[in-house]
């Protein structure tokens, strides 16, 4: 089975990582229209945003079907989690119609903590130690804590906590009574069961892969800067910042990654027979030369598309229509050894509050994308968080653009961006200085 040779397609998804498919999809002669869903103030120049929420599954069938879509595109997990893969394979009027992502069975692998590590334990897939806690077992999941690991104590929240459900507790008592507040709800219903882990030590490094369900390939890996301030200081964020390839994830160590932790995760999935055509995203722990899984996504990274795509040279459409159709074997993915960087501009405040509808200046006239031509030399500002008001391109989330180039080396890459980023302003820009800088 193929695509038709030109599709239109439907990108779910309104951030920086949704920006990057937009741009790189624009780029494909494959494409016919793209619309993005409900996409941002950046992506209207890759294609045309649709006024719908991808958590409406029936809203985003009546639109596929009257603007006949061949292909839909899942950026983030909320919809996966909620079922949107089986929702178009359940109904008869779209069922034909492929869906780049898992099953809601197989989006466990991110929706659910537990789900994933028994996953890891059935295939061999190195992890970190673990003990399920809920309410019946409270006393047995403080005794872990105190006899079965060692500080700091590793406690994550089992269900969706916009990446807050985990918490990194040095002290016993307070790691005992935190699993207890967990437990009554301090993240809702996510943290009705919570995963206690042994801590890893080492540096993090994400491994993307994408497959049809049999057969797999490794996009570039990316190294992401998740704390608001530099040298990894103050609070998480959703990503301030992201360079790829990374220097330390040698060729010795990517064979182990692929040997021990991205085939045994595809025989699991083949074995299981979960329906999975679409992104992995393995969080992964170099510890000391071994891998480890800290986690796995169901989707692409946010920073970490805006570098792993642009490094991508060979035609997106291609690839998804390997995921859709099986024949993920057959395609090739080639890849620029350049150096990507991408440095995220925030909104002041921000992972704590802050405004919106902030005027932005300085934006480049030619939008990443409205060119059409590939990041050479360019520097591409990728929109995340921002609308269009009255004519105007204004903020409308915590991070706002992730500014993207590419470079013979980290410094060259990262140099680029933080010139363009000079030029853009708008009130209470913030962005970390000290993106790449550990890897030299
Ligand atoms: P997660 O939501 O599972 O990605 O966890 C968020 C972050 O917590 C990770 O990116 C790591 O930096 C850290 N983390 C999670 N699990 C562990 C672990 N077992 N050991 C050390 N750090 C961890
Ligand atoms: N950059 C981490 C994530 O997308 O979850």
């Amino acid at each position: 089975m193929k695509l038709p040779q030109t599709v239109n397609i439907l990108l779910l998804g309104s951030g920086g990582r949704e920006h990057a498919f937009a741009w790189k999809i624009a780029q494909s002669p494959r494409l016919e229209k793209l619309f993005i869903a409900p996409g941002n103030a950046g992506t209207r120049s890759c294609g045309v945003n649709a006024d719908l929420d991808p958590s409406n599954f029936p809203a985003i069938k009546q639109f596929v079907l009257n603007n006949y879509i061949n292909l839909v595109v899942v950026g983030p997990e909320q919809p996966l989690v909620e079922g949107v893969k089986d929702y178009f394979l359940n109904d008869s009027e779209i069922r034909h119609i492929p869906v780049i992502g898992p099953s809601q069975e197989a989006a466990r692998l991110e929706g659910s903590k537990e789900y994933a590590k028994a996953f890891m334990s059935r295939h061999g897939v190195p992890t970190a130690a673990y003990f399920t806690v809920t309410r019946d077992n409270v006393e047995e999941g403080c005794a872990f804590l105190s006899d079965k690991v060692q500080t700091p104590y590793v406690l994550k929240a089992d269900g969706l906590a916009a990446g807050k459900g985990v918490l990194i507790i040095d002290d016993l008592a307070e790691a005992q009574a935190e699993l207890r507040a967990m437990l009554e709800g301090k993240f809702g219903a996510a943290s009705k069961k919570v995963v206690i882990e042994e801590f890893l030590s080492g540096i993090e490094v994400s491994v993307f892969v994408a497959t049809d369900g049999k057969s797999y390939k490794i996009l570039p890996e990316a190294k992401d800067y998740k704390r608001i301030g530099e040298g990894d200081t103050g609070p998480n964020t959703g990503g301030m910042g992201a360079v790829s390839p990374v220097p330390f994830a040698t060729p010795e160590f990517m064979e182990k990654v692929r040997t021990r932790i991205v085939e045994p995760t595809i025989r699991g999935i083949r074995e299981e027979e979960l329906d999975y055509t679409g992104f992995i995203f393995i969080g992964l722990m170099n510890c000391g030369g071994e891998p480890k899984v800290i986690e796995y996504n169901v989707r692409m990274g946010d920073p970490e598309t805006e570098v792993v795509l642009p490094r991508i040279r060979s035609d997106i459409i291609d690839l998804f229509e390997g995921i859709a159709h099986g024949t993920l074997e057959e395609k090739t993915i080639t890849v620029t050894p350049r150096t990507a960087a991408t440095v995220v501009c925030v909104s002041g405040g921000y992972p704590g509050g802050y405004a919106k509808g902030l005027p932005i200046q300085g934006l480049p006239t030619a939008a990443a994308g409205e060119s059409g031509v590939e990041a050479e030399d360019e520097t591409i500002v990728f929109h995340a968080g921002t609308a269009l008001k009255g004519g105007e391109t204004v903020t409308a989330g915590g991070r706002v653009l992730a500014v993207t180039s590419l470079g013979d080396s980290i410094p060259a890459a990262t140099e680029r961006s933080y010139g363009t980023i000079e030029g853009i302003t708008y009130e209470g820009k913030y962005c970390r200085r000290d993106i790449g800088r550990d890897l030299l």
